[in-house]
C-alpha cells in the first residue's frame, strides 16, 4: 500500500465500516422495489410462455380471454410493434431476442415468451395468461448437452475462443506428472430475491420506465435503440435492486411493459413470476472442461491445456469462458486455451457471477489439486513455484499481483501448516474429514462514467450518478469516496443513483461498477472542491461540477490487472449418508483498496456461500421429453440455505491499484471464484475420492464409494 493512500485509509471515510445509507429504509419497508411503486391508473401484464420447446405459433386465441374480466388486451407477434434488433448494444453485444418479444411466429425453446395479457389487476392478468389457447406446431427439439458434440465450435464472446504457445504434445510426453480430467458443471440460476419488475408509462412525451436492473442508462440505451426513440425520450429509474448477479438487463418485462403502455396509453407493469425468470433471463450455461496439466518433477508446469465447452440458445450465442482463467492465472512453456459453444433449443444463458472464472476455476484449481498429489507438492506450494512472472498469454506485467500473500495469510489463520497430505484419513465418528484450497482471480478493469457533484448551499452535498446498488452497498460505497474526496464527513453527503437522467455511466458489472463510478464520482468532487472559496457562500441552486472519465479510464496503463484469492475449506463428510457439510471457509483476497470493510466482507462471503452452493447444491436439470427444467423453482432449485452456510470468513491483505484515483481493483465476483474447488478439494482429502462433476450430491458420493467409517 502506498503511503498517500495509507494516509487516507486512516484519515477519511474509505477504509472505515460504515453501515448502508439506505439501511433505515430497507429494514423498515420504507424502501420501495419496482414492483410495489404504485402509480394512478396502473394496468398489470402478465408474460405467457411457450409449452413447446421447438416450433411454430399457429394461432392466439385472444377472443375469449379479452371477454374475461378486467382485460384490456392481448398482445403477440400478430399484433405487436416491430422492433429494432440490428444493433449492437452498450455491452458490445447485439440483443437477445428473448427480449424482443413477439417478432415472430417461430418457438426456439420451452418457457419462449408468445404473449402479454394485460388487466385491470394483476389476478386478472393471471387469471386470463392462464386461460389463453395458444396452439403450436411442434418440431422436434435437442438439448442433449455434452461433450465430444461434433457441432461444437470455438466462439469468441468477451475473449478470443483460443490461445496456444508451444509444444502441447512435446511438453506432456516430457511431464513428470501429467493430469487429464474431465469437469462438468450443471446449469445454475442467478436466484437473485427479488424478481425482474418494471412499469412503463407515457409522460409527456417521455416514456418512463421503472425497474429493477443492474444499470439505468444500459437499459434506457436498449430501449431507445429496440423502440427506435430519441436518446432524450426515454428515462429508466431503479432504485432498489434485490439482487442481479449478471441478469438484470433489458428483459422481456421492460420491453413488452412498454409496448402494452404505448398501446394502452396507461402505465403498465409487468413482473415476472419466480417460474418464468427461469427461461426468461438468463442463466450460467452447463461446462463440459477438460484440462490437461503436465509438470516436472518439482511441479512446475510444462503443459497447460484447458478446452471448455457451454450451450447457447439457437438465437442468442452467449460464451462462458471457462478456459480462461488459465489465461492469466498460470503459465507454461505450452499453453493452450479454447472456448467452444453448441447450440441447442434450450434459453439463452448470460453473465452470472463471475462468468467463465466460477466454473473454469473448478476445473483449473481442482486439476491442480490433483497433481499436487501426483507430484507430491503441497497445492499451496504448487501454485507458488507456478507463480508467473508476466501475463501468461499477454505477456504483459502484472498491475500488482498479491496471489501469494493471500495463500501465506490464509494459510496462518486457517492452519494449513503441519496438514497431512493423505486422503481419508481423518475420522470423527461416521464422518470422514479433509480441508482444501484453491486460488481466485478475476479481472480488475474500469469503465467511463460521468457524475455530477453538487455543493448545496446548507453545507452538504449531492453525488448524482446512475450506478446501481444491486445490494452490494455501492450507494454507500459513493458516499464514502464523495467524502473523502471533498475532505467532508460522509454524513454531509447524499448519493442519488439509478437514474439514466443523470447520464452514462458504467454497470453495476463485471466487478467494475464501484471502481469506475468512484472514479467519476472523485473527478467531479475534487474539482468542486477546488472551485469553493474557504468561507465563500454558495448561491441557492448550488455549484455543481460534472466529470466524464473517458480520457482517464482509456489513458489506463495496458496490463494484467486483477482482484486475487486464497480460498480454504473444512468439509465433513458423513459416508452413511453421502452428505457433504462445510465446517469453515475462509477466503483471503487481494483485491485493491477496500472502500467500506462492512459490506465488502459481506460480499465477498456471498460470493464464498455461492460457492458453497455451487459445490454442493445447485443444479437445474432439464427434461429430455419436454426441453424444460424438472421444477424451475426454488423449491426444486436448490440454494445453500442458512444451515448449509458455516462459518465463513473473508478477509483481505494490504492491496492497491497504483493506476487507480483511489486504489480500488473490485470485490463484485473474486468471491465465488475457486470457493467451489476449495470445497471440492477438500472432499477429495476427506474422502479419496475426487468429484469432478458438481454439485457434489449425496447420491453421487455414496455411488463414488470410498473408505468406510
Ligand atoms: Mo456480473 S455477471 O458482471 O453482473
Amino acid at each position: 500500500m502506498t503511503t498517500a493512500t495509507s494516509r487516507a485509509t486512516t484519515t477519511g471515510a474509505v477504509g472505515t465500516a460504515h453501515s448502508r445509507v439506505e439501511g433505515r429504509d430497507k429494514v423498515t419497508g420504507a424502501a420501495r422495489y419496482a414492483g410495489e411503486i404504485p402509480f394512478a391508473g396502473l394496468a398489470h401484464g402478465r408474460l405467457v410462455l411457450s409449452t413447446v420447446a421447438r416450433g411454430r405459433i399457429v394461432s392466439v386465441e385472444s377472443g375469449p380471454v379479452l371477454d374475461m374480466p378486467g382485460v384490456l388486451a392481448v398482445l403477440h407477434h400478430g399484433n405487436a410493434p416491430r422492433l429494432e434488433t440490428g444493433y449492437v448494444g452498450m455491452l458490445g453485444v447485439p440483443p437477445d431476442p428473448t427480449a424482443a418479444v413477439f417478432q415472430d411466429d417461430r418457438v426456439p425453446h420451452a418457457g419462449w415468451p408468445v404473449a402479454l395479457v394485460v388487466a385491470e389487476t394483476s389476478e386478472q392478468a393471471r387469471e386470463a395468461a392462464e386461460a389463453l389457447t395458444v396452439t403450436y406446431e411442434r418440431a422436434p427439439h435437442d438439448i442433449a448437452f455434452s461433450a465430444g458434440r461434433s457441432d461444437a465450435r470455438p466462439a469468441d464472446g468477451h475473449m478470443p475462443a483460443s490461445t496456444e504457445k508451444g509444444d502441447l504434445d512435446a511438453e506432456l510426453a516430457a511431464s513428470a506428472h501429467v493430469v487429464d480430467e474431465e469437469y462438468v458443471t450443471p446449469e445454475e440460476h442467478h436466484a437473485m430475491m427479488e424478481p425482474h419488475a418494471a412499469t412503463a408509462l407515457w409522460d409527456g412525451g417521455r416514456l418512463e420506465v421503472v425497474d429493477s436492473n443492474q444499470g439505468t442508462t444500459w437499459v434506457a440505451d436498449e430501449l431507445v435503440r429496440m423502440f427506435s426513440l430519441d436518446a432524450s425520450a426515454v428515462r429508466v429509474r431503479s432504485d432498489h435492486v434485490g439482487g442481479g448477479f449478471g441478469s438484470k438487463g433489458l428483459r422481456a418485462h421492460q420491453v413488452s411493459a412498454v409496448m402494452a403502455a404505448t398501446e394502452l396509453r396507461r402505465p403498465v407493469r409487468v413482473v415476472l413470476t419466480r417460474r418464468q425468470m427461469f427461461s426468461l433471463t438468463g442463466y450460467r450455461s452447463p461446462t463440459a472442461q477438460r484440462v490437461r496439466l503436465g509438470a516436472g518433477p518439482d511441479g512446475r508446469l510444462r503443459a497447460l491445456d484447458h478446452r471448455s465447452l457451454n450451450q447457447t440458445s439457437t438465437v442468442w450465442e452467449f460464451v462462458e469462458p471457462a478456459a480462461g482463467v488459465g489465461r492469466t492465472l498460470y503459465d507454461a512453456p505450452a499453453h493452450r486455451t479454447e472456448n467452444q459453444v453448441v447450440r441447442l433449443n434450450v434459453p439463452s444463458p448470460t453473465w452470472m457471477r463471475a462468468p467463465g472464472e466460477a466454473p473454469g476455476s473448478f476445473a483449473m484449481e481442482a486439476a491442480l489439486d490433483e497433481l499436487a498429489e501426483r507430484c507430491g507438492v503441497d497445492p499451496i506450494e504448487l501454485r507458488l513455484r507456478n507463480e508467473p512472472e508476466l501475463g501468461p498469454v499477454s505477456g504483459l506485467p502484472f498491475a500488482g499481483r498479491n496471489l501469494a500473500a493471500c495463500f501465506r495469510e490464509g494459510a496462518r489463520r486457517f492452519g494449513w501448516a503441519g496438514r497431512d497430505p493423505r486422503p481419508g484419513v481423518r475420522r470423527e465418528g461416521h464422518l470422514l474429514l479433509g480441508t482444501g484450497t484453491a486460488a481466485a482471480s478475476f479481472p480488475a478493469g474500469a469503465m467511463p462514467s460521468t457524475a455530477a457533484v453538487t455543493a448545496e448551499a446548507d453545507g452538504t452535498f449531492t453525488v448524482r450518478i446512475s450506478a446501481a446498488d444491486i445490494g452490494t452497498g455501492a450507494r454507500t460505497a459513493l458516499a464514502l469516496v464523495a467524502a473523502d474526496a471533498l475532505r467532508v464527513p460522509a454524513g454531509r453527503v447524499r448519493v442519488h443513483i439509478g437514474d439514466s437522467d443523470f447520464g452514462p455511466a458504467m454497470i453495476a458489472g463485471g466487478s467494475m461498477g464501484t471502481r469506475s463510478w468512484a472514479w467519476a464520482v472523485t473527478a467531479a468532487a475534487g474539482e468542486l472542491r477546488d472551485r469553493l472559496v474557504p468561507g465563500g457562500t454558495v448561491p441557492p441552486e448550488g455549484i455543481t461540477v460534472r466529470s466524464d472519465t473517458t480520457a482517464a479510464v482509456g489513458a489506463l496503463a495496458q496490463k494484467e490487472r486483477h482482484s486475487y484469492g486464497a480460498q480454504f475449506a473444512e468439509v465433513a463428510v458423513d459416508v452413511a449418508t453421502g452428505e457433504v457439510r462445510v465446517r469453515r471457509m475462509l477466503g483471503i483476497f487481494a483485491a485493491g483498496r477496500i472502500v467500506n470493510p462492512l459490506t465488502a466482507r459481506s460480499q465477498l462471503i456471498g460470493g464464498m456461500t455461492w460457492g458453497i452452493s455451487m459445490a454442493l447444491h445447485e443444479e437445474a436439470v432439464r427434461d429430455s421429453a419436454s426441453g424444460d427444467l424438472y421444477g424451475g423453482d426454488l423449491a426444486s432449485y436448490h440454494v445453500a440455505s442458512h444451515a448449509d452456510v458455516p462459518a465463513v470468513e473473508a478477509d483481505w491483505v494490504d492491496d492497491h491499484d497504483p493506476d487507480d484515483p483511489v486504489g480500488i481493483k473490485g470485490i463484485g465476483e473474486v468471491g465465488i471464484v475457486g470457493a467451489a474447488a476449495a470445497v471440492a478439494n477438500a472432499v477429495w482429502h476427506a474422502t479419496g475420492v475426487r468429484h469432478r462433476r458438481l454439485p457434489i450430491r449425496p447420491d453421487r458420493v455414496l455411488e463414488a464409494g470410498g473408505p468406510r467409517v
